[in-house]
């Protein structure tokens, strides 16, 4: 589905139809796809709404520079044009960043937090340069070389040997991103305000979420949001990195579907 407003143009799946609607943000440098274990699992407990990103999948990338508030800005167009006034907000890693800058800017239509393989801090000096060395490298060779430098920290080590055909899908799905959107992205993600002063204002439920063997994000960025957002609760997955939904998508949907049942 599409929804075009002004330069606007964002697509998305929409589906279930239960009373709570679940908003998935994807990651980077990903799309919407990222999600496909989910939009079917979870539609029995919940709508379940997952967008690409401006920039991504076959939502194309508007004039103009993106903050995380750009991405919290589309969001919150789509769901008014959906007329789905609260939500459940889901992102994983740069997907969390943005319900970070969601929760900030539109936190009256927050029913609850899940933060996915994500951190609350900013990008230190040597990542914000790691962050311009990756768009070069873009600029120059295309999206797809800095999908291969991210690749191995994605999954773990025993699906990237014994699940050629998971590791190839996610290959493909980081390699196919449009350069223009990937570079926008990077510098969004390197100037990203630190969210850790959020995480003391968040007082709707919050599930954290995080692969055992998540290296980019690791289980402690996720203890420490954990100890920062009264109530948290933090499941951590066995036998997974930082795409802990695709890698191990039963003990993921399983951890969701539980806490969505609270709510
Ligand atoms: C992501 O998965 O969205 C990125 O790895 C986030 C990041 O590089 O900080």
């Amino acid at each position: 589905m599409k929804l075009k407003r002004r330069e606007l143009e964002i697509s998305y799946d929409d589906t279930g139809g239960s009373q709570t609607a679940l908003l998935l943000i994807h990651g980077f440098p990903l799309d919407r796809t990222l999600w496909s274990a989910q939009t079917s699992a979870l539609s029995d407990v919940s709508r379940v709404i997952a967008p690409d990103l401006r920039g991504f999948g076959e939502s194309p990338l508007p004039r103009g520079a993106v903050t995380m508030d750009t991405y919290a800005d589309d969001l919150h167009d789509l769901l008014d044009a959906l007329r789905i006034p609260r939500v459940v907000v889901a992102g994983l890693s740069m997907g969390g960043y943005i319900a970070f800058a969601f929760y900030r800017k539109y936190a009256s239509s927050v029913r609850a937090l899940i933060l996915a393989d994500t951190r609350s801090m900013p990008d230190s000096p040597e990542v914000k340069k790691g962050r311009d060395d990756s768009a070069a490298l873009v600029r120059d060779k295309g999206a797809a070389a800095v999908a291969e430098k991210m690749f191995p920290k994605m999954l773990t080590p025993q699906t990237i040997t014994a699940h050629a055909e998971v590791a190839n899908a996610v290959r493909t799905l980081m390699s196919r991103q449009p350069a223009e959107g990937v570079i926008a992205a990077l510098i969004a993600l390197r100037d990203r305000p630190d969210s850790t002063p959020t995480l003391a204002q968040v007082v709707v439920p919050t599930l954290i979420v995080v692969g055992a063997e998540d290296t980019l994000t690791p289980p402690k960025d996720s203890e420490q949001m954990r100890d920062g957002i009264r109530g948290a609760q933090l499941a951590v997955i066995p036998n997974a990195a930082h795409l802990s939904n695709l890698e191990q998508p039963e003990a993921f949907n399983q951890a969701v579907r539980k806490f969505l049942k609270t709510l």
